[in-house]
């Protein structure tokens, strides 16, 4: 079964060629990083004009790529939601065009499903039913991928996603945006426990995460010993990361125990990071628990793990109608 994937939820174009939702036949991912970086944060605006102009030349090359023709294809997969309406208009637009033309089934794929299909994109799929903790720039909640299309939601945050928090704290050290990646190199020559960013309690025992509490206290700390040389930075940056690392592996294992599930994906964006990587294995591993993680590529916004999502999805026998609307809020379970 052959099908193009086309993602454009936030601020990547991008497109991938899948054989039967496993094989990588074509991945394109076009970053407007470079667009956004001046503002630290993505402009919706400027991110949906991006995606006009860059949707037509992404999808040629991933099918070039993958030497496959428009005719070829069993179906079209295209990311519905979660995400910026405008942005995902473009994708959502251009994929119901293309399925027409070719006369080929077109399905909606959830953003924060096709972020949890990385993990099936790997040597070693998980098997359900397992624990998903997907973090992104927009998204950060723990999903108990009962069976594949069943999912139910466990805990989420309260308040910003854990990549929100790295991209405001790097704006607030002034290291630049994206703030995940440039956050995880300065804080290689810092100390993670120069500074102790306090952690949000629940009190109902609730599977929750939040953030914004550490991001305060790093905003209050920057403000207090302002200006901070180098080596401040560097501990600042690995103090709030050791932070959110904490807040994000204890609830998971906690979650995971509580749920009796023993496997555990860790998928979205932030999961590219190597300290949590390294710590949600270590924790893993302490109680049993088996842990799936796609490589770093595969954790960042990209269309293969929508392409893989949506041919679960077709090959079900799900086919979205021409009248498929983007959805800003599309939730992937209740
Ligand atoms: O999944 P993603 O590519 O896009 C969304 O769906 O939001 O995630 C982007 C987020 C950004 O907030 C970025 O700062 C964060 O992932 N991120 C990281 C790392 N690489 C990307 N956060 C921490 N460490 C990283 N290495
Ligand atoms: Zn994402």
């Amino acid at each position: 079964m052959l099908v193009l994937g086309i993602e454009s939820s936030c601020d990547e174009t991008a497109a991938a060629v899948l054989a039967d939702g496993r094989r990588i036949l074509s991945n394109v991912v076009a970053s407007q990083d470079a667009i956004h970086a001046p503002y630290g944060g993505v402009v919706p605006e400027l991110a949906s004009r991006r995606h006009l102009e860059a949707i037509v030349g992404v999808v040629e090359k991933a099918l070039a790529d993958a030497a496959v023709r428009l005719g070829d294809l069993d179906g079209i997969a295209v990311t519905q939601g979660p995400g910026l309406v405008g942005s995902l208009l473009v994708g959502c637009s251009f994929a119901k065009s293309l399925a027409y033309v070719a006369g080929v089934p077109l399905v909606g794929v959830n953003h924060l499903e096709g972020h949890i299909y990385a993990a099936f994109l790997t040597d070693d799929p998980p098997v359900h039913p397992f624990l998903a903790l997907v973090v992104s720039g927009g998204h950060t909640a723990l999903y108990h991928a009962r069976a594949p299309r069943k999912y139910a939601l466990v805990g989420e945050t309260r308040d910003d996603a854990a990549g929100e928090a790295f991209d405001k704290v790097a704006k607030l050290l002034g290291l630049g945006f994206p703030g995940g990646p440039v956050i995880e190199r300065v804080a290689r020559s810092g100390d993670p426990v120069a500074i102790a960013f306090p952690l949000a309690q629940m009190t109902d025992q609730a599977s929750d995460f939040s953030f914004s509490g550490i991001k305060t206290s790093v905003s209050y700390h920057v403000k207090r010993h302002a200006p901070l040389a180098e080596r401040e930075v560097a501990d600042v940056a690995a103090s709030f990361q050791a932070a959110v690392v904490k807040m994000l592996v204890r609830r998971t294992v906690k979650a995971a125990l509580r749920l009796g599930v023993k496997r555990v994906v860790l998928t979205g964006g932030v999961a590219a990071n190597g300290p949590l990587r390294a710590a949600l294995a270590a924790e893993a591993a302490d109680h049993g628990l088996t842990l799936h993680i796609p490589p770093p590529w595969l954790c960042t916004d990209n269309a293969a793990m929508i392409t893989a999502a949506g041919t679960v999805r077709l090959a079900a026998g799900e086919r979205a109608p021409l009248s498929m609307n983007a959805l800003a809020d599309l939730p992937l379970a209740g």
